[in-house]
Order: structure tokens, then sequence, then C-alpha cells
């Protein structure tokens, strides 16, 4: 039993062996010294710093100046959003597939988040897309390397170099992926990472800011981290600006902490087991993984997906989906509510009814929010799948098996 339980404390439970099934990222694999550190923090009374041990430790393995660690990625690119001296009706382009952490900040900030199409057959934007989309009012752009599959940032970059536009990224799921040798997140001038139980490196919760740029990392720390309180004489705290006080828990930072010691070799083998397995899936007739580009030297996901060729197939993408979800792919479903534009109908009703910042001023224009904006995303995700439960379990054999599955829902729906 006390050998079980040490066991499952140290994660090992998450490698048994399930013989003709498909791992999943629970139970997480457990960075050894996780339970070390959670001591640590309760032997020291909750009075050792282990938030800033991650985030030293954070910093020096990306290898940027400054790492602020929150809650989450959707309170780490809040905390952006607050640092930044953007106004209420600012417009901020965003990658228009993408989960809602990554516009909740935009929102409460009342920026106003514009969405570009996808690159056709990506499920990425790209410079020629977000182009169109710049006007006077635009401030940023905030690239989501969605599925891992990283955006072309040096196009991205020099676009915004142009038009003197702040570019940041959202890591959450890409996680120590690399492009042309360069580790995403520092890519541009600052980036959002999740730690969230299901991800790639998987906490319980947990998120931080990186940036190198020391006033963004002194603003984001003051209005993000602490209450943005000074201290007055003979008064004590005065709350200059309306800080948020996200911290990353202690407890949280034990186990991310642990969680990073045990990354890198794991996005290797990422790397080398999605490559595999969307190889395999190329190989049966209707089903179209994902491109990789080139320059993508390292990939690294916990979302995989493919396409269907809707014309091969008598059902629909919903109804494959939850056939390969029934014939073992555990949580295959469609990704159609990743379309921001379409999915926040909070927009759509304060654009509509011209309510602040859509109201003039501050908007400068109208705004529409519908996944009509975006055809190619639109088109995209009608024939997208998803799973969200792709992992560093992942063995050859699981590829194979997967593709298995596939090739089996494909072959009965053939037309
Ligand atoms: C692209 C993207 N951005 C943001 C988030 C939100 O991250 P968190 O749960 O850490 O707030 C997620 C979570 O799935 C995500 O996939």
């Amino acid at each position: 039993m006390a050998s079980e339980m040490k066991r499952a404390a140290w994660g090992a439970q998450a490698h048994k062996d399930e013989i003709g099934k498909l791992p999943v990222a629970f139970p997480r694999t457990m960075g050894p010294n996780a339970m070390t550190y959670l001591q640590e923090v309760i032997d020291t009374g909750m009075t050792c710093d282990m938030m800033g041990r991650f985030e030293a430790a954070f910093a020096r393995e990306l290898g940027v100046k400054h790492v602020i660690a929150t809650p989450g990625c959707t309170p780490a690119l809040a905390v952006l959003a607050a640092a930044m001296p953007w106004e209420p009706g600012d417009e901020i382009i965003v990658s228009p597939v993408t989960d809602y952490g990554t516009v909740q900040g935009l929102i409460t900030q009342d920026y106003i988040p514009v969405f570009p199409d996808t690159a056709p057959g990506s499920i990425n934007f790209s410079a020629q897309t977000i182009a169109p989309c710049i006007t006077d009012r635009t401030r940023a752009i905030l690239c989501v390397h969605m599925t891992g599959i990283i955006n072309d940032m040096d196009a991205i970059n020099a676009l915004a170099k142009q038009h003197g536009l702040f570019v940041y990224e959202d890591v959450c799921q890409a996680v120590f992926g690399e492009y042309k040798g360069r580790v995403a997140g520092t890519l541009a001038q600052a980036a959002g990472f999740s730690f969230d139980a299901e991800k790639t490196m998987g906490s319980d919760v947990g998120g931080c800011l990186a940036t190198d740029d020391s006033d963004l990392a002194e603003r984001a720390r003051f209005v993000g981290q602490s209450r943005g309180g000074v201290m007055k004489p003979h008064f004590g705290r005065l709350h200059t600006v309306a800080g948020y006080a996200y911290r990353m828990p202690n407890c949280t930072a034990a186990i991310c902490l642990a969680q990073l010691e045990i990354i890198r070799p794991q996005v290797a083998h990422r790397d080398a087991m999605i490559r595999l397995l969307y190889e395999k899936l190329a190989e049966i007739p209707g089903i179209i993984p994902p491109t990789i580009p080139e320059y993508m030297n390292l990939f690294s996901c916990w979302m995989a997906g493919f396409n269907i060729d809707a014309e091969q197939f008598r059902c629909d993408t919903e109804s494959f989906a939850e056939q390969l979800a029934q014939a073992g792919i555990p949580g295959a479903g469609m990704g159609a509510y990743y379309l921001m534009p379409a999915a926040l109908t909070c927009l759509q009703e304060q654009s509509t009814r011209k309510l602040h910042p859509y109201s003039t001023p501050p908007a400068s224009r109208e705004y529409r929010y519908s996944g009509d904006d975006c055809p190619n995303a639109t088109k995209y995700l009608e024939t997208y799948i998803r799973w969200s439960t792709f992992c560093e379990k992942y063995q050859p054999e699981h590829c194979e098996l997967a593709a298995d599955i596939v090739r089996q829902v494909a072959d009965k729906n053939r037309r």
C-alpha cells in the first residue's frame, strides 16, 4: 500500500500499460522533485519564495530576462493587456482560431479585438491576412501558435515593424516548440504561457508572462501581480492603478518547477511522435493532417487534429468525430467553437448595440463579429477534427493504433 502511494505520488501510474488503448494526459507524468518542492513550501511555513524560484528557472530555460508567474495564461495575457499603455477602443489584432483565454484580458480592458482570416489551408493567420486589418487604431498583434503550429513570426514581425506595432505570442499550445532554432515565446516582444493540467507542461493550473522588456515587466508586476499599491507615509497603501493581484500560488510553483525539470526530453519525444502520427494519418485517403512548416524544427503540441475531405465521406464531420471518440480516440470532436469571431456572442451584442468601447468615441468605425468575416477559417474548421489528449506517453505503437482507428472510421464512411 505504502509503495503504491509513493508510486502514485510520483505519477508512476501515469505509464501503466493499457494494451490496445490510446494514452491520455491524466494521470500526469510528474517531475520526480514535485513532492520535495511541495514539502519545502509546507516545511518553511509558506515562507519560501517558490514562485520566484520558478520564475528564475523558467526565464533561464527560455532565455528571457523576465518571467512573471500567474495562475494561468488567461490572467497572464490579462496582466499584459493591463500593463500596456493602450486606450479603450484601441484595436488589437488576434489570431481568429483560439481559446477564449487569449482575448479575455483585451475585452476587460475595453480594447477591440480584430480577427483577420486564417491563411488558406492553415489554422493560423499570416502576414498577408493580417495586413488588410491594420488601421491607425491598431496597437498590437497577438499571435497564437494553434495546435503547436508556430506562426511565421519573421514575416509578422517585419509587417509589425513597418507599422510600429507591438507583437506578442500566446504559447499555450506550443510550449518549448521551436521556430528556426528559436524557442516559442521568444519570437516577439512578450509571450503568455499556460501550465494548466492537461497541457504540455501540466501542473494543476498556472501560467506566466515572459519578456525581455524590463519596463513592461516592471509594469506587469505592479499592475498584475501586486495590488497596484504604493506606500504613502502615515497612511499606507494607495492604489494608483487597478491592480489584479494575480500571483502564481507557491504550491503551483513547486509543481511547475518539478515539471520544468522534465520538459525538454518530453518535448523532443512529442515532436517525434506527432510527426509520426501525422505521417501515418496522411497515408489514409481523405484524411488531411496539418502541414508542418519547414521552419519548425521542434513541434510541441497537446492538441492534435486533422481535416477530412468531406467529399469522400457519407457522414458529416461531427458524426465522423463522434465515431472516432466511440472507436477509441478520447476527446475527438469538432473545433468549430475555437472560431472566436463566431463564438464571442458577447462582442457581437456589444458591437451591434454600439456599447462602450464600440461607441463613438472611442471606436473609430463599425465592427462586426461573425464567422462570415473569416471565410478561410470557417471552411477549415467545418472539416476539422481535434483531439486534446495527445501527450508525452505516445509511443510509435500508439501512433499506429490512432491511425488504425481513423482508417477504420474513414473506410466505414467512405462513399
Ligand atoms: C491558445 C490558448 N490560449 C489561452 C488558453 C488559456 O489558458 P489557461 O487555462 O492557462 O488560462 C488556452 C487554454 O486552453 C489556450 O489553448
